[in-house]
This record gives C-alpha cells, sequence and structure tokens, in this order.
C-alpha cells in the first residue's frame, strides 16, 4: 500500500504568501506557534459571489454571515463591508454585529438565548430567530413590533422513507398549528414575519424536505391571510479542499481497507466512523465530505432548482412566485480559501515505519475530535531533496488523544525540526473552534493579512470585549 497524498486547494493569494519561507519563519519566531492567518480580501469575494448569484436569478435574497464559524472581528468587519449581515448566536456576537455598525435590517439573532442576548436582540430590532415557542411568546409579551423568523425543525415527508435526525433547535414542524394560531392572535406586534430552518447536515435530501415542509407551510398561511414575506433556508453551502478526485477516491479506499486489516497505516485501529459487518466496511464515515464537486452558490442552485415533487415546480420559482425575500446563512462557504493556520515542527523522531513529529500545537489549534482529510504543506528554510517520508502528526497537549492525523501523511522530504506546516483552509470551524488555554498554553494569535500594491499588509486581528 502508498501512503496516500491528499493535495489541498490552495488559493493563488496564498500559495504566493506561502511561497516566501523567510515571512512564514518570521511569523512564527514573532507570534510563536502556532499562528492563524486570515485573507479578509478573500472573504469578500466569496461575499460577491453569493451577492452576484442573487442578482443573476433574479431572487430577492439577503446573505448572513454566521459569525460562529470563526472568531475574528476584523473578518466580520471586512465582510460586513461588502453589505452582507450577519447571523449571531450569542450576546458577544450581536455586540460585535452591532460594533461593526451593521445594520438592524442585517442581523439576525439566532441559537438559544438567555433574557439579556433575547432583549439585546429585540431593543436593536434584529431579526429574531425563534429557538421554541417559550421564546416566540416571550418576544410577543415585549412591548413594540419586531422581526421574527419562526425556526422550524424535525421535518417529515411521508413520500420519503427518511426521517431527518432529531434537532434540539426550533419549533418541531408538527407544532405548526400551534405557532400559526398565536402569530393570529398577535398579528399586531409583528413587524416582519419569515419561516426559518436550518440543517445541521451535509444531505442535499433534508434539506429539500425542509423547503418543501416550509413553502406548504406558507402557501397555507398565505391563504388563511397570515402574511408571510421571507423564507431562511439557514447554511450549508459546501466547499472543496481538495484538488484531485482521484486523490480523495484512493484516500477513502486506503482508510477502509486497513480498518478491515488493521493496517498500522491508521493510528490505534482508528476507525473513521466506519464499521465491519461480515467482513465487510459499513457506513459513511464521521467526516466532512472534503472533495466535493459542487460548491458555493452551485450548491446553492442545486438546492433551489430541484423539482420538489409535491410542488410539482423548484422552491426557486415558487418562491419568486410566492414574492418571498430568501435569506441564507453561509458560514463555511464565506471563509472558503480564508485562513491558514502554521505550525512549527518541535521534535522528529524516525522509527521503523515512519517519522513521529512533534507539533508546536495540538489538534484543539485544528479542530476537535474531527479528522483532517486533508494534507498540510511542509514548509522548509533549506533545499532538501526529495525523499517521500510518512509521518503521524502528534501535538503538544499531554492527552493521548492528541493525535493530530490519525492516519499517516506523506510529505515530500525527510521533515526536521523547526519546519513549519501549513495547514490550509483553516477560517470555517477550525482554527479557533476548540481552542483553548489547558495547560497553561496561551491562545494563537491571529493575524490579519491585506494586500497593498503587491505587498502584504499583517495586522494582529482585534479581540473585542464588552460589558454585558
Ligand atoms: C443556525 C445556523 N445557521 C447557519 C450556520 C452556518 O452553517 P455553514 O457554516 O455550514 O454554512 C450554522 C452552523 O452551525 C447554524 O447553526
Amino acid at each position: 500500500m502508498n501512503v496516500p497524498k491528499v493535495t489541498p486547494v490552495i488559493h493563488p493569494r496564498i500559495k504566493d504568501f506561502l511561497s516566501d519561507s523567510t515571512t512564514v519563519d518570521l511569523l512564527i519566531n514573532t507570534y510563536n506557534s502556532p499562528v492563524n492567518m486570515l485573507f479578509p480580501e478573500l472573504a469578500a469575494e466569496n461575499c460577491t459571489q453569493f451577492q452576484e448569484y442573487f442578482r443573476n436569478s433574479k431572487l430577492n435574497g439577503s446573505i448572513f454571515y454566521a459569525h460562529k464559524a470563526n472568531r475574528s472581528y476584523g473578518l466580520l468587519q471586512e465582510i460586513a463591508r461588502t453589505g452582507v449581515g450577519i447571523e449571531v448566536s450569542s450576546i458577544e456576537e450581536l455586540h460585535n454585529a452591532l460594533e461593526a455598525q451593521v445594520p438592524n435590517e442585517k442581523i439576525i439573532a439566532n441559537g438559544p438565548k438567555n433574557s439579556s442576548y433575547l432583549q439585546k436582540a429585540i431593543q436593536n430590532g434584529c431579526f429574531i430567530c425563534t429557538d421554541s415557542i417559550s421564546e416566540l411568546k416571550e418576544i410577543l409579551n415585549t412591548p413594540g413590533k419586531h422581526k421574527i423568523l419562526l425556526r422550524f425543525s424535525n421535518f417529515f415527508d411521508p413520500e420519503t422513507p427518511m426521517r431527518s435526525l432529531q434537532s434540539r433547535f426550533g419549533i418541531p414542524y408538527e407544532n405548526a398549528n400551534d405557532v400559526c394560531k398565536l402569530i393570529v392572535e398577535n398579528q399586531e406586534k409583528i413587524d416582519t414575519l419569515g419561516l426559518s430552518f436550518h440543517i445541521d447536515s451535509t444531505s442535499d435530501g433534508e434539506k429539500r424536505i425542509a423547503l418543501q415542509s416550509l413553502l406548504r407551510l406558507i402557501i397555507k398561511w398565505k391563504t388563511e391571510g397570515i402574511d408571510v414575506q421571507a423564507i431562511n433556508i439557514g447554511g450549508g453551502y459546501r466547499i472543496n479542499y481538495i484538488e484531485d478526485k482521484k486523490q480523495w477516491e484512493y484516500l477513502l479506499s486506503v482508510i477502509q481497507s486497513s480498518v478491515i486489516s488493521g493496517d498500522p497505516y491508521l493510528w490505534n485501529n482508528h476507525s473513521f466512523g466506519y464499521y465491519i459487518a461480515n467482513g465487510r466496511i459499513r457506513g459513511e464515515g464521521s467526516f466532512y465530505p472534503y472533495y466535493t464537486p459542487v460548491t458555493g452558490t452551485n450548491h446553492l442552485d442545486t438546492i433551489l432548482t430541484a423539482s420538489l415533487p409535491e410542488i410539482s415546480t423548484s422552491a426557486k420559482q415558487l418562491i419568486q412566485d410566492l414574492m418571498l425575500e430568501i435569506l441564507i446563512e453561509p458560514g463555511r462557504a464565506l471563509l472558503d480559501q480564508v485562513g491558514i493556520t502554521l505550525m512549527n515542527i518541535s521534535q522528529v523522531e524516525k522509527k521503523q515505519d515512519y517519522y513521529k513529529i512533534i507539533l508546536d500545537g495540538n489538534y484543539k489549534h485544528i479542530t476537535a475530535d474531527q479528522d483532517i482529510l486533508v494534507d498540510p504543506v511542509l514548509i522548509t528554510k533549506d533545499k532538501r531533496k526529495s525523499s517521500p517520508s510518512a509521518c503521524f502528526l502528534f501535538g503538544n497537549l499531554c492527552l493521548e488523544n492528541d493525535v493530530i492525523f490519525r492516519r499517516q501523511l506523506l510529505l515530500p522530504f525527510e521533515p526536521k525540526k523547526d519546519d513549519i506546516f501549513a495547514f490550509i483552509n483553516t477560517a470555517a470551524y477550525k482554527m479557533d473552534f476548540s481552542e483553548s488555554k489547558f495547560i497553561h498554553h496561551t491562545l494563537p494569535q491571529r493575524l490579519l493579512v491585506k494586500t497593498m500594491s503587491d505587498q502584504y499588509t499583517i495586522t494582529p486581528d482585534l479581540e473585542k470585549t464588552y460589558d454585558l
């Protein structure tokens, strides 16, 4: 078995940045390892693509960046400058959006809310995406007129023998009649009304069922005289991390055969979410589909143009016919290629079949407990002759499970202490999703990289704090 190589997609601007190994080394020496680099201009380019999609498709669409995907304030500011709104999930995120001068009609307050978060969102006239019927009642009991997005979940399509996983968020779809009654009784307290879902899955099938269910409800409610103006279809637009489909297919085949054979290619028989039944591999794997040909706005279009059997047209057509505003909440798709994480090698030890590499950083700096199925790039200060080298990467925590990749990587040359790994495309849910101060490690620095007449300017990201 040849150890698979999985080459990441790298934006030309990031390739160019990484080609200067002296600067990369200087950054590690100045800010310590690991260091997170963000390229806000690339986020702005992603925003433009979504804006153009809505413009060209004649949909009345609005985009809300899911702030939870990355903690950076500088990134949020740049995204807000493009005119894209912000979807927030906590009072601190809401403060960030307000501080960045995002207008109230461009903020969606989502997620579970304590009273101060809910009241702050109401006072500022944001869209409130309701997490429960009791939250809806609390909103309706607060004086004033409110912008309400009724978040539904647990959709069921009798025609499709598939049920989405139960969600803890939103109002179960089967309670729609109770909600309808509340809305009818309180119409004068509502400024804008929309129906909403977010499916936390990469399955298009589940999104289609949710979309069909909400459109069905909107038609019913409109005929009953309820003025529904918007539909919010959440986030989940895929991005592609891997250059070559063949590399991805080979990787999956090697992982699967190694799970069956117990090959030491995998660390401690890690299963990647597969299991064996009757000697055969089963399951879909518990990882993000790192290679995917349909991404971003194309993925959004696939969801919107699929024909919905019950409605016998596409969601896109029906949304136009019903003159609904469509809202989306992309996180990952707006951060495609926007960030990289640099980590120094602090120790290298040659074992019989592989190099054991210890990094000055750990699995929480890249993601937590999720397998990353794309390789990092090795950056060296000296020129080295090609010498393909298999290795395992471990982190700097005193935890057995601090294994950054539970599969061997194939490096182009022999690794050495103080070489640097660049992990690519880490802005969304990777670089800061699980960072912690465990064993008193300091949190990594986030740096913003901007281009100015062919030069890079690098500034520390601001961490805003608020008196709550
Ligand atoms: C309510 C909601 N909206 C939007 C998103 C963004 O999803 P994605 O980053 O996959 O686009 C999330 C992510 O968890 C979410 O919970």
